[in-house]
This record gives structure tokens, C-alpha cells and sequence, in this order.
């Protein structure tokens, strides 16, 4: 038994939710955490959990969507603030992959939702592509409990995170044949990871290329298992005793 602790099962990627989250309960996946990106999809997560027992969702607005409005997600972060399904403010952070040229307003965006992690005493899950540094020097700025979802960092990041108590996500690159991030995630405590699947993307071998499901998570652990030299008793167990913590499911 496992969490998917990171997806995006969303209406637009899927024809049947339900069918989605009976197929991942059936490979022992009891609980999918979707994180939102655009103000419509966090309204769409806040849905969907309120249809489906094993939907949990975050709220947050993605650094690729940095004109969305902030005061919309606050007052649906207010609203739902004794919701028992809504569990962190995700996805956000910073992406300078696809451009350089907004990040100030990346940044803006991601303080001010760390600001409101903080206000609301919730975990963050945090998306950081081509801009270590920053995500490095912002976080370490807040006193809040950190998830970076689909971790792809050296060694020297990975250890940064770890001695700050973040935790650290493990998906479906785990997976790729020559996946530098093995040797990295070899050395990561137990105690310091998830697993997820960032569901419709990146599905892992024997499924890649494919649209992924929570489903699927369990090729990933079983590789988590091999790299961390652990039977998947003791994977599955630690992993969602993480998940159950960070949560607090
Ligand atoms: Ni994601």
C-alpha cells in the first residue's frame, strides 16, 4: 500500500476519474495527492475530491501561469482551509527552462505563496527546473515543510535539502535505462522520500511514452527498492508513513 504523493489527475487528461482511481487501488495505490497549477484547476481538485473518496488535492498556481491571480487562490485557500482533503499549497516554484525573462515575477509569485504556506501552516510542494540556487536561497528563508516533487538535483543539492528536513520526491525517471538520478537517490535517506508519479506525465518503464496513472506508481517502487537495496515490504511501509506525515493522511 502506497500514496501517490504528486499528480494531476485532471478532467482534460482523463476520460473517467473513477475508473483511474479504482485501477491504482487495485495495484495498492489508496490515496492520489493532485496538485493544482491555474486557479480553474485548483476549483476542478477541489471538485473532484468532494466526488472521489481517495482524491486529495493542493492548491496553487504553477510558476509557467505567473498571471493568475494570487488573491483568488488565497480566498479558495481560506475556504477550504478545514477541508480534511486539502493537504499543501502546490504546485509552485520556479521554472527558468522555459524562460528567463518573468523571473521576478517567479519569484514574487513563489514568496507569496510561501507566505501563505506559512499563514495556513501548510507543507509546500515545489517545482524547481533550472533554478537550483534560487529555489535554494528562497526556501531557506521560510520555517515551513517542504516536498520537491520530482527531484532531478547533484548530489550536493540533494544533501542541502536533506539536511534542511525537506522531502524529496521520486517518480517515474527513477525508471529510464542510464537515469543519472539512481547514484543520487541511492544515497537520500528513507525517511526523506515519496513516491509519485506526476500523472499524465513521465510514466515509467515498462510504460513510457504512455499517458501515466497513479497505477503505474508501482514499477517505480519496485525500482526504488532494488536502488535502495530494500524489499518492497519495507519500501512501501517507510514511503507511506511519509506520505501520511507530510500530509497529515
Ligand atoms: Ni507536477
Amino acid at each position: 500500500m502506497i500514496i501517490d504523493s504528486h499528480a494531476h489527475l485532471f478532467n482534460e487528461y482523463y476520460d473517467n476519474i473513477k475508473d483511474v482511481l479504482d485501477r491504482a487501488k487495485a495495484a495498492g495505490i489508496i490515496k492520489v495527492v493532485n496538485a493544482a497549477d491555474t486557479i480553474a484547476s485548483c476549483k476542478e481538485v477541489i471538485d473532484n475530491a468532494n466526488k472521489y473518496e481517495d482524491y486529495y488535492f493542493c492548491l496553487g498556481i504553477h510558476p509557467e501561469n505567473v498571471d493568475e491571480d494570487i488573491n483568488e487562490l488565497e480566498k479558495l485557500i481560506e475556504d477550504n482551509k478545514d477541508n480534511p482533503k486539502f493537504v499543501a499549497i502546490g504546485e509552485i516554484g520556479l521554472d527558468y527552462y522555459w524562460t528567463k525573462d518573468n523571473k521576478d515575477k517567479q519569484i514574487e509569485l513563489f514568496e507569496n505563496q510561501l507566505k501563505l504556506a506559512e499563514k495556513y501552516n501548510k507543507p509546500v510542494v515545489v517545482h524547481s527546473r533550472e533554478a537550483t540556487q534560487d529555489t535554494i536561497d528562497i526556501l531557506g528563508r521560510y520555517n515551513i515543510t517542504v516536498y520537491i516533487h520530482c527531484f532531478s538535483g547533484s548530489k550536493e543539492t540533494a544533501d542541502i535539502y536533506v539536511k534542511r528536513g525537506y522531502y524529496i520526491g521520486v517518480g517515474g525517471v527513477l525508471t529510464f535505462k542510464n537515469a543519472k538520478i539512481k547514484d543520487v537517490i541511492k544515497d537520500i535517506p528513507l525517511e526523506n522520500l515519496l513516491l509519485e508519479t506526476d500523472a499524465p506525465y513521465l510514466a515509467p518503464t515498462p510504460y513510457r511514452g504512455k499517458p501515466n496513472e497513479p497505477a503505474y506508481l508501482l514499477e517505480t517502487a519496485k525500482f526504488l527498492a532494488e536502488v535502495k537495496e530494500e524489499s518492497l515490504e519495507n519500501i512501501d511501509q517507510k514511503i507511506l508513513e511519509n506520505s501520511r506525515k507530510i500530509f497529515s493522511i
